[in-house]
C-alpha cells in the first residue's frame, strides 16, 4: 500500500466565486521508502503541492479540491489535534531557506531540544543528549560546542544540516524537502544530498524532493513528477522520464539542462522561450499550449489529463511523444503503425 496518496488536489487563491487556480488535478502516490521528485519551473506549484500535504498552504491560499491519505488516514479530515500529531511524528519538512525556518534568537541546541521535548515528550537531559547525537549524525563537527551556537554563527550548509536534524528528530516515515540545496554552493549541495540519501537509508524514510534542477532529481529520486502551470504534465520512473520523455515540456526542460542533455548529446542546452502561465481561472486547453513547440489546434480543444504511456509512466500530451519501450498507450500504438 502507498504511504501517501494524493488525488485530484487543487489549490486556489482569490474570491471563491471567481477563483484563481494555482494547483489543479494533482494526483501522486509515494510508496514507503520511496523518493519522489517534483520538478518544474518557478511558479509551477511545487511548493504549494508539498505544503498541501501537511495542510500548510499559506493563507489566503486554500485547498479547494482533492483527497490526501497518509498511511490510510484521511489528512483532510484530521482535527487540529490530529494534525499537530501528524506533523510532529509522521512528516518532517525542510525548506529552501534555512534562515527563514531556524529562529535567529535561539541557539541551535535549544531549538532541537525544544522540538524533541514537544514532539517526543523527552525530558531535559535526554533531549540534550539526543540533540547532540543528532547534530553528530547530520555531520556537524564538534556537536557539543555547536549545540550552543546561534544560527548566524553557522555556514549555510551547517544551517541546512541543523534543519535536517530538526525535521528528522522524530524519525518520520516521510520527509518533505522543498529545494533543500538551492541556496547552497555546488560542493555543499552535494554533501547535503549525500546526507539526505544516508538519512533515507538509515531511517527507511520516504521523501518528496522538490527541485527545479533535473540533475538533483536524477541523482536522488526513484520516480519524478514534472509540474507545469499547476499541473503534473508527466510522471514516471526517473530512467523513463530521462530516456524517453513524452511531454514536450519535459523534453524542453531536459534540453535546457547542460550536463543532462541526454535527449541529444550533441546539441547545446536550449532555454525554453516565453514565460510560464500565471495563476488564473481554469482554461479549457492544454496548460503548455502557449509555449509548446509542437502545438496544434486540437491542443486548445480541452484540458489534457494524464494517460499511461509506459510502466508507471504517464503523460498529459496525447499528440507528442516517442513510444516508450513496452508502452501500452493508444497514442504509442498509433505512432508505431
Ligand atoms: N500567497 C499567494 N498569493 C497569490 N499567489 C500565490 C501565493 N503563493 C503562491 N502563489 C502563486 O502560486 C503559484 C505556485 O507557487 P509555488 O510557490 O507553489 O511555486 P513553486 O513551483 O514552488 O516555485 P519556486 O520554484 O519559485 O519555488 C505561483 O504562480 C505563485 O505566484
Ligand atoms: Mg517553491
Amino acid at each position: 500500500m502507498s504511504l501517501l496518496t494524493i488525488s485530484g488536489l487543487g489549490v486556489e487563491f482569490g474570491p471563491r466565486a471567481a477563483p484563481l487556480s494555482a494547483v489543479r488535478d494533482v494526483s501522486l502516490t509515494v510508496d514507503p521508502g520511496e523518493v519522489i521528485g517534483l520538478v518544474g519551473e518557478s511558479g509551477s506549484g511545487k511548493s504549494l503541492t508539498s505544503r498541501a500535504i501537511m495542510r500548510m498552504v499559506p493563507s489566503p491560499g486554500r485547498i479547494s479540491a482533492g483527497e490526501i491519505y497518509f498511511d490510510g488516514r484521511d489528512v483532510m479530515a484530521m482535527s487540529s489535534k490530529e494534525l499537530r500529531s501528524f506533523r510532529a511524528h509522521d512528516v518532517g519538512m525542510i525548506f529552501q531557506d534555512p534562515f527563514s525556518s531556524l529562529n535567529p534568537v535561539f541557539k541551535v541546541g535549544a531549538q532541537i531540544t525544544e522540538t524533541l521535548r514537544a514532539n517526543l515528550g523527552l525530558g531535559r537531559a535526554e533531549a540534550r543528549s539526543t540533540a547532540i547525537d543528532m547534530l553528530e549524525r547530520v555531520g556537524i563537527p564538534r556537536p557539543e560546542q555547536h549545540f550552543s551556537s546561534y544560527p548566524h554563527e553557522l555556514s549555510g550548509g551547517m544551517r541546512q544540516r541543523v534543519m535536517i536534524a530538526l525535521a528528522t528528530a522524530s524519525r518520520p516515515r516521510f520527509l518533505l524537502a522543498d529545494e533543500p540545496t538551492t541556496a547552497l554552493d555546488v560542493t555543499t549541495q552535494k554533501q547535503i544530498l549525500t546526507l539526505l540519501a544516508t538519512m533515507r537509508r538509515d531511517f527507511d524514510m520516504a521523501m518528496l524532493l522538490v527541485s527545479h534542477d533535473f540533475g538533483v532529481i536524477a541523482q536522488m529520486c526513484d520516480r519524478v513528477a514534472v509540474m507545469y502551470g499547476g499541473q503534473i504534465v508527466e510522471s514516471g520512473p526517473v530512467e523513463a522520464i530521462y530516456r524517453t520523455p513524452q511531454h514536450p515540456y519535459t523534453r524542453a526542460l531536459l534540453a535546457s539542462v547542460p550536463e543532462l542533455d541526454a535527449v541529444d548529446q550533441r546539441s547545446r542546452p536550449t532555454p525554453l522561450e516565453g514565460y510560464p502561465p500565471e495563476i488564473g481561472p481554469v482554461r479549457d486547453e492544454c496548460v503548455f499550449v502557449e509555449r509548446c513547440p509542437s502545438a496544434r489546434p486540437d491542443c486548445r480543444s480541452g484540458r489534457m489529463s494524464l494517460e499511461q504511456v509506459g510502466t508507471r509512466h504517464h503523460s498529459a500530451c496525447p499528440f507528442e511523444g516517442r513510444p516508450a519501450e513496452g508502452a501500452q498507450s493508444p497514442v504509442a500504438k498509433e505512432r508505431v503503425v
